[in-house]
């Protein structure tokens, strides 16, 4: 077997060619962050037309001591999708003493640099940093700061609507299982204005535009498929019938991609569906909660409200 061979991930590799042979081409929003797709993430959440971020920073601080209260003293954080670790900081300066922080992501160097970050910045604060893919089953480090004690589970960003329902619900159960007991802090963006919708997902800027193309080069890197950038177009809209955004990666001519020793045909303007973001109302994100077997124990919001911060307990 060749070099390129043994580096590549087979796994990821079935998973995309099984995507791609799908009527409506589909590949996982978790392609998206190499160390580039996490840089660009990071500038999306400064745009001005993307409101979930400062909206929910905004909710973190204006309740977050009602939020520390609530979480109470010595917690430990699982925070899942931790990204740049950027809201953590709020959630820990409302915390009293807190003990532990385990960030958990799929993009292992920029989330290892945020840990090292919160490391340095909290010195009381045992970092344990989780490098790895929480729709896999997993187990947290075997580590004495985790031994016996109560976990808290951080899940911000909305994050969960970029999974379908059913892989939501999936998730919601996976986390109460790794949580074992502890509650759930996770933010949910909601149903609001297409027109503010739609803006989000296509600034003017074109940061998205390229957040969604640098999926391919990855997948170039990452499997050794041959897909040209210059050949896919992004497209982004609100499905209202479904209360998503919808992103795509759209052909603009017909071509042939290789993957492994499979070749995939486009046809002109065919898309692959890289992600879509769910837009709940609350008591839709209620209901999914207590399908998975969690009950909304308390719910804050901004004055509009465009998001949502849900604390879940174990029903
Ligand atoms: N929590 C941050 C970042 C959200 S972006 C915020 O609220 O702004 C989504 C994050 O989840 C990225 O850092 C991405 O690398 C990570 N991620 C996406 N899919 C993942 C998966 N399957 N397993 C682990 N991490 C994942
Ligand atoms: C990470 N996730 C919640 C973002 C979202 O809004 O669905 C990813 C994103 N996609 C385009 N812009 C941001």
């Amino acid at each position: 077997m060749s070099q390129s061979e043994t580096s590549i991930d087979q796994h990821a590799l079935a998973e995309v060619l099984e995507g791609l042979r799908q009527p409506q081409k589909t590949i996982s929003p978790k392609y998206f962050y190499d160390a580039r797709g996490s840089d660009l993430f990071e500038q999306i959440t400064r745009l001005d037309a993307y409101y979930p971020t400062r909206t929910e920073m905004g909710i973190l601080r204006n309740s977050g001591p009602e939020i520390g209260k609530v979480i109470g003293p010595d917690a430990i954080i699982v925070e899942f999708g931790s990204g740049n670790s950027e809201k953590i900081h709020l959630l820990l300066d409302v915390l009293d003493r807190p003990r532990a922080y385990v960030p958990i992501d799929i993009s292992a160097e920029h989330m290892e640099a945020a840990a090292a970050g919160i490391d340095a910045d909290y010195p009381s604060l045992t970092v344990i940093p989780v490098a790895g893919d929480y729709t896999k089953p997993m187990h947290l480090p075997g580590h004495s700061a985790l031994d016996g004690a109560r976990l808290t589970g951080f899940f911000p960003g909305s994050t969960i609507g970029n999974f379908p329902p059913e892989e939501a619900e999936a998730f919601l159960v996976t986390a109460r299982d790794i949580l074992d007991g502890g509650d759930l802090l996770i933010g949910a963006d909601l149903q609001k204005d297409p027109a503010v919708l739609n803006l989000a997902y296509n600034d003017p800027e074109g940061v998205t535009a390229a957040f969604n193309l640098n999926m391919l080069p990855h997948l170039n890197q990452l499997i050794g498929t041959d897909f040209d950038a210059g050949a896919f177009e992004h497209h982004a809209f609100y499905n209202e019938v479904l209360g998503r955004i919808e992103m795509h990666l759209v052909s603009q001519a017909a071509q042939t991609v290789h993957i492994g020793g499979s070749a995939v045909s486009f046809a002109a303007d065919e898309t692959i569906h890289t992600e879509s973001s769910h837009k709940y109302t609350l008591e839709g994100f209620a209901a999914l909660a207590a399908r998975a077997g969690w009950r909304t124990a308390q719910t804050w919001c901004d004055a509009k409200p465009w998001f949502s911060l849900h604390l879940l307990t174990p029903a």
